[in-house]
């Protein structure tokens, strides 16, 4: 068991990264160690590449995301922690792979589609070719299991698309190079809404900060975005079908079971009937329960920047070890001469 996930060190984490993927990169952990196997989490920096930014702004946000990750229970003693600019490995795989990917395969990612919109020629190459980027990144270490919320499902249907290409054009039919990697993706968290639009995704990049609880928001932030998230008037139905049509109840119905294990259905058969009024503060405190304690550990931690850089460096020389097999038989596979 080969457990491989990253996350942009681009904006500030949020919930919806915490309950779709890094609360899955936690359980994992252990579950890979129990397999006799290995769960390597790194900082997607190199990805931040793809979209305009700023040098100073990258080089904090990548340390503060360590000690995030380690503040929601990431234990770098279970796990490899790194990030990719120091392991090189990353982008010469993905220029290994960049001749097996196809340009309509890329066309048709959504992520490209939704960021570029309409202007696809002012882009940078970089934001066309990541998900080449991202294939590289669990390729590199044969992963078999990949930590991830549903919107980054498509890039790894890509990654194993690329794999199989590889593994048929460049390898013997008993001898295929490549693992192909399969997506976790939890049904309880798989996409976190937006707190003021219940049809868009929760994200880093919303420009308005209500959208979104940060993992590092205060007990009073959380409570005040909780109570100005949009609704509609109606009381919580008992039954999940009453949530049809009504995004805002569903999503904030679903955080609330993902915070507490429960599923949609349980809750309803517990609140339904409630009015948002008094459905609102339970939810808040469920958030704060959970949050308060990770955003404590995060300020203990993010300043010591020795230990963080430890933590990096430490990850760092784990996964170019682990990497180093499967980039030399690429290389051997593609015909490449090497000393
Ligand atoms: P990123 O940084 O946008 O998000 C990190 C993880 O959080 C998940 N996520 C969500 N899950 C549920 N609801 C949401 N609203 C929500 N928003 C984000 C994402 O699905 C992701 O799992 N391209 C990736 C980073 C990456 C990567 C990889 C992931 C680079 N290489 C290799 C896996 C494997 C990204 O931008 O994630």
């Amino acid at each position: 068991m080969r457990v491989v996930s990253g996350i942009q060190p681009t904006g500030k984490p949020h919930l919806g990264n915490y309950l779709g993927a890094i609360r899955n990169y936690v359980k994992l952990q252990d579950d890979a160690q129990a397999a006799g196997g290995e769960c390597l989490i790194f900082i997607a920096d190199l990805h931040a590449l793809s979209l305009p930014h700023d040098p100073a702004e990258l080089h904090a946000s990548t340390l503060e995301l360590v000690a995030t990750l380690v503040a929601c229970g990431l234990d770098p003693n279970k796990a490899i922690l790194f990030n990719q600019a120091q392991v090189p490995a990353h982008p010469e795989m993905q220029w290994l792979l960049s001749g097996t990917a196809r340009m309509g395969w890329l066309n048709r990612m959504t992520q490209w589609k939704d960021k570029a919109g309409k202007n696809r020629e002012g882009q940078s190459i970089a934001l066309f070719t990541y998900p080449v980027l991202q294939a590289a990144d669990v390729l590199l270490y044969q992963a078999t299991h990949v930590p991830v919320g549903e919107d980054q499902k498509q890039h790894l249907e890509l990654a194993r698309d690329i794999a199989q290409k590889f593994n048929n054009d460049f390898c013997p039919e008993d001898a295929p190079l490549f693992t192909l990697p399969e997506p976790i993706i939890p049904p309880e968290a798989a996409r976190i809404m937006s707190l003021r639009d219940g049809s868009a995704k929760m994200s880093k990049s919303d420009p308005s900060d209500m959208s979104r609880i940060n993992l590092q928001d205060d007990a009073d932030a959380i409570m005040k975005k909780i109570k100005k998230a949009k609704t509609d008037p109606e009381p919580l139905p008992s039954e999940e079908a009453g949530l049809n049509a009504r995004p805002e109840a569903l999503n904030l119905v679903s955080i609330y079971g993902a915070l507490t294990g429960q599923s949609v259905e349980r809750v309803l058969s517990e609140n339904g009937g409630q009015g948002f009024g008094a459905f609102k503060p339970k939810l808040g405190e469920a958030l704060v329960e959970t949050l308060a304690p990770i955003s404590e550990r995060f300020r203990a931690l993010k300043e010591d920047r020795e230990t963080l850089d430890a933590i990096l460096a430490r990850g760092a020389a784990k996964a170019r070890e682990r990497g180093t097999p499967t980039l030399a038989a690429a290389y051997e596979a593609l015909g490449l001469v090497r000393g």
